[in-house]
């Protein structure tokens, strides 16, 4: 599996696997399934509600520890020092690890400055191998990195063909932070997977619009972590090295960016209110 080499020297595969709105009585079928088709990089949040899950099939594969790459994400009511800590105790043990390759701030909202300086004691005590942030918009992000002492490896944010995040990008990669796309497919919005331009362009290499905006991303040097509760797409979206896409195809993919989110503005105070009603069992 093709790698990126994080801002701390860890590889990290640059495809992996997503379980958001997995049911949790599917997810460990579905995690098993996902890494015998090859997934090596898992990606679960706290506030999915599926970690154990995902550690029973983690456990159940037989595979080797330092061959899988996984994260998972802090949800917003356990920012803040010491209920990071506990929260991140709570997820190593659902997902029946003894570290977590990836903890990610899944929202920039209640005390995230205490939540890092937790992370980057995590970091310190090898609970982790490395620490970053989701949702971050770039003034966020840079008021992060310039008053704590360790940059994010990643910042996980909406990324597809209709929002390409291309002033994100370049402000990520600046700091050395590498860009992560979540709903690469736009969990197929805006009729994405029969979008014309995106299917002429799978036709002339043999490829499903899936295969297009994921080799799009790559190219971009963006991380994917595509959900597929399907074996034959789980594969699918796998077969992306066997092909490249040309200068011009990159650019008429580059034209159909409306430059806006298809799902909600982390930005939009009803948002920030609504987010925080949402509490976990634990
Ligand atoms: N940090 C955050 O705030 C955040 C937010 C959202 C998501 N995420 C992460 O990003 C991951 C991916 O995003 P997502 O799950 O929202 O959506 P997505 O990957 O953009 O889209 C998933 C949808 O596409 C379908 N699909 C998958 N492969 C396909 C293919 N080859 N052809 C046709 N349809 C296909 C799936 O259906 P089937 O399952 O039926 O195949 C599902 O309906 C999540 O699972 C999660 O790990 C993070």
């Amino acid at each position: 599996m093709r790698t990126v080499t994080l801002n701390n020297g860890v590889e990290m595969p640059i495809v992996g696997f997503g379980v958001y709105q997995v049911p949790a009585e599917q997810t460990e079928q579905v995690v098993d399934h996902a890494l015998e088709t090859g997934y090596r990089h898992i990606d679960t949040a706290a506030s999915y509600q599926n970690e154990d899950a995902v550690g029973r099939a983690l456990t159940n594969s037989g595979i080797v520890r330092d061959e899988l790459f996984v994260t998972t994400k802090l949800w917003i009511e356990h920012a803040g020092y010491d209920a990071t800590k506990a929260a991140f105790g709570r997820s190593l043990d659902r997902l029946g690890l003894d570290y977590i390759d990836l903890y990610l701030i899944h929202q920039p909202f209640n005390d995230y400055y205490g939540a890092w300086r937790a992370m980057e004691e995590l970091l310190d005590q090898g609970l982790v191998r490395a620490i970053g942030v989701s949702n971050f918009f770039p003034d966020r992000l840079v008021d992060l990195i310039v008053h704590n002492d360790v940059t994010p490896v990643v910042n996980q944010i909406e990324t597809h063909v209709f929002h390409q995040r291309e002033d994100d990008h370049q402000v990520m990669g600046e700091y050395g932070v590498h860009h992560e796309s979540w709903g690469p497919f736009a969990e197929g919005r805006n009729n994405m997977f029969s979008n014309p331009t995106l299917t002429a362009i799978g036709e002339g290499h043999g490829k499903s619009v899936g295969q297009v905006v994921l080799r799009w991303l790559i190219q971009r040097g963006v991380i994917v972590i595509p959900k597929s509760v399907r074996p034959e797409r789980m594969r699918e979206n796998l077969e992306v090295f066997d092909f490249a896409l040309t200068g011009d195809e990159m650019n008429r993919i580059t034209a159909l960016d409306t430059g806006a989110s298809l799902f909600f503005d982390h930005r939009d105070p009803a948002i920030v209110s609504q987010l925080a009603q949402r509490h976990l069992d634990v």
